[in-house]
């Protein structure tokens, strides 16, 4: 459950407990343990992991020992554990190297909790196990925890400050996934952009810039993608790294949040509407090709109709390929919930949302149309969900192009499409 920093730590929980001589197993009634790695982020997001843990209780009662994983553990451990008593152990994002010790003591009828938040913590060593994997793109972790304080946010209290992962070990991870025939990586921190490591023994320093190149660097034919990027982190020289690299995708995901300006300041994200303006302006001035894609969350406290309005312009402004929206959702703990009062009804939240939604929709398929008649290089990803006479990949934006199959072209290989048809979501076109 949860974002792709989530994931990619199931992927370091896998690898723990593979050296521990632990095996995964597809079918759910042969698993002697079961790890749910949980997300808090929205109300909605803690609700489906209660679900699966319901499920759950049937192979509990057949001995299986259950765990809990990840962003809920700090918040929920004592309702987990000792109130609906669903789970035999509670492990935070810093302490997965604690879980066999945890498992044992859990065979032994103790409850396992370990919810403590490092300062050092990067499982720099640790080569995670691909999880879930079409063996053509992959995750990597370069940082983890976040330090900035939006007010609506949970993480930086489930996942504690920022650390930055030593540099060498990501380009050493970068190199083995490319000689396992990997094709894309994707950086992952909550805000790459302040990414910044110093070696010990010689006090150099890397930026994330730095980082992006060195990854960059390990094979041209490794693309190179990064999340999520700060509006306010993000700097000149990320964008001409983008740039100059062939192999650093043309796609920056920069949530916006909102439009409006007192807004911005409620949420803590220390932008103001024209300051994210100049930054979209800036990065289509030094990448006239670059995409980029944006979160946005509607109906946070106070928030009035024409400010509102204000997200909506900002998303027909910055051209964006796409959005990922989400209505506030209030979470205990956070600088919202304490300061300010959850105050929109659920029902204009959701109404705003699929405004934002419906103006997306016009702007992407605007957006979408300019590629008619350009051609794309394309990662190819496999066979098309609807026809498996068509393939589908991406191209450096990061948008789905589908293409009737040709003789020779395989997932993992580089093609170029000639786009011929676009919607909102995808385009159509034909290999060259
Ligand atoms: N680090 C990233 C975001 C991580 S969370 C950043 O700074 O942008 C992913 C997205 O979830 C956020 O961008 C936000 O749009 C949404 N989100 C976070 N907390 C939320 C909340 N309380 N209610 C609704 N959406 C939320
Ligand atoms: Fe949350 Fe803000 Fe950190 Fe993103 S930058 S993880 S939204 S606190
Ligand atoms: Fe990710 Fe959810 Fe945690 S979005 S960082 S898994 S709260």
């Amino acid at each position: 459950y949860g974002c792709a920093m989530n994931f990619s730590d199931s992927e370091i929980v896998a690898s723990i407990l593979s050296s521990e001589g632990y095996s995964s197993t597809k079918v759910m009634e042969e698993s002697d343990l079961i790890l749910v790695n949980t997300c808090s982020i929205r109300e909605k997001a803690e609700y489906n992991v209660r679900q699966r843990l319901r499920i759950f209780e049937k192979n509990k009662k057949k001995g299986a020992l259950v765990g809990v994983l990840g962003c809920m553990a700090e918040r929920l451990k004592k309702k987990f554990l000792e109130e609906e008593r669903l789970v035999d152990m509670v492990v935070g994002p810093d302490a997965y190297r604690d879980l066999p010790n945890l498992i044992s003591g859990a065979e032994e009828g103790e409850k396992g909790v370990n919810v403590f938040l490092s300062k050092e913590e990067t499982y720099a060593d640790i080569a995670p196990m691909r999880l879930d994997t079409n063996g053509i793109s992959g995750f990597i972790s370069i940082m983890r925890g976040c330090d900035n304080m939006c007010s609506f946010c949970v993480v930086p209290f489930t996942r504690g400050r920022e650390r930055s992962r030593n540099a060498f070990t990501v380009v050493a991870e970068a190199r083995d996934m490319v000689d396992q025939g990997y094709k894309e990586v994707t950086l992952l921190g909550q805000n790459v952009d302040s990414y910044k490591w110093e070696n010990p023994e010689n006090g150099e320093k890397v930026s994330f810039a730095q980082l992006l190149v060195m990854v960059a660097e390990v094979s041209p034919l490794l693309r190179v993608r990064f999340s999520t990027s700060h509006p306010k982190d993000i700097t000149d020289d990320v964008l001409y790294a983008i740039r100059d690299h062939h192999n650093i995708c043309n796609y920056i995901h920069l949530p916006v949040q909102s439009g409006n300006s007192r807004i911005l300041d409620l949420m803590n994200r220390t932008y103001d509407r024209e300051w994210y303006m100049g930054k979209v302006d800036r990065i289509y001035e030094v990448i006239p090709d670059c995409a980029i894609s944006t979160d946005i969350i509607t109906g946070f406290c106070t928030e009035t109709e024409e400010e509102h309005k204000d997200t909506l312009s900002i998303v027909e402004y910055s051209n964006y390929s796409m959005i990922y929206s989400f209505f506030y959702s209030e979470r205990p703990g956070t600088l919202a919930a304490k300061k300010y009062e959850d105050d929109i009804l659920l029902e204009i939240k959701k109404k705003r949302l699929s405004e934002v939604i419906e103006v997306y929709s016009k702007v992407a398929f605007e957006v979408n149309q300019k590629d008619i008649g350009q051609t794309f290089e394309v990662l190819v990803e496999g066979i098309s969900k609807k026809s498996d006479q068509e393939l589908k990949g991406r191209n450096s934006q990061n948008k789905m192009i589908i293409f009737p199959k040709k003789g020779g072209v395989a997932a993992g290989d580089y093609v170029n499409v000639k786009v011929t048809e676009a919607s909102r979501a995808t385009l159509r076109g034909i290999c060259l």
